[in-house]
């Protein structure tokens, strides 16, 4: 199992498609195990982008992802990491493929409505930066076990 860290932007907030973005990930069946709504502050975002805070298109992402509050969550699953990767599509959503949510909402090369934890490595440490130890819980579905 692996855990992987997503944020449902404000362009997703703005726009009322956390319901059927959320539904997304959980037709897929991966588990929900945090979430919150929050702001980000402008030195949030540069903790959170710092592989991108000297990039000429940072300052423009900044604005953007600090405008309006996001949905953090965290998501477990088989290969969850590369396979909401895959949910989410290629970063671009004038490039992403339709099927994908960027491919299906967005046109945008900045606003394409979802982040998600790129690695590994990414991942822990995003989850770290967003949630406290205890605000992610500890459980499988054991109703419905279809995953195995
Ligand atoms: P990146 O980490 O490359 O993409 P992804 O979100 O797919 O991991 O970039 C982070 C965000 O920065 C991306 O979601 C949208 C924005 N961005 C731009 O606004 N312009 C750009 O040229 C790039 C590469 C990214
Ligand atoms: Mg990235």
């Amino acid at each position: 199992m692996e855990r992987t860290l997503v944020l449902l932007k404000p362009d997703c907030v703005e726009r009322r498609l956390i319901g059927r973005i959320l539904g997304r990930f959980e037709d897929k069946g991966l588990n929900i195990i945090a979430m919150k709504l929050i702001r980000i502050t402008p030195d949030l975002a540069k903790q959170h982008y710092a592989e991108h805070v000297s990039k000429p298109f940072y300052p423009g992402l900044e604005s953007f992802i600090t405008a309006a509050p996001v949905v953090a969550l965290v998501l477990e699953g088989l290969e969850a990491i590369s396979v909401v990767r895959g949910i989410l599509g290629a970063t671009s959503g004038l490039k992403a493929e339709a099927g994908t949510i960027r491919g299906d909402f967005s046109s945008s090369r900045q606003m394409n409505l979802v982040h998600a934890s790129d690695g590994p490595e990414a991942a822990k440490r995003e989850i770290e930066l967003y949630f406290q130890p205890e605000e992610v819980l500890d459980y499988k579905p054991t109703l419905t076990p279809w995953m195995r």
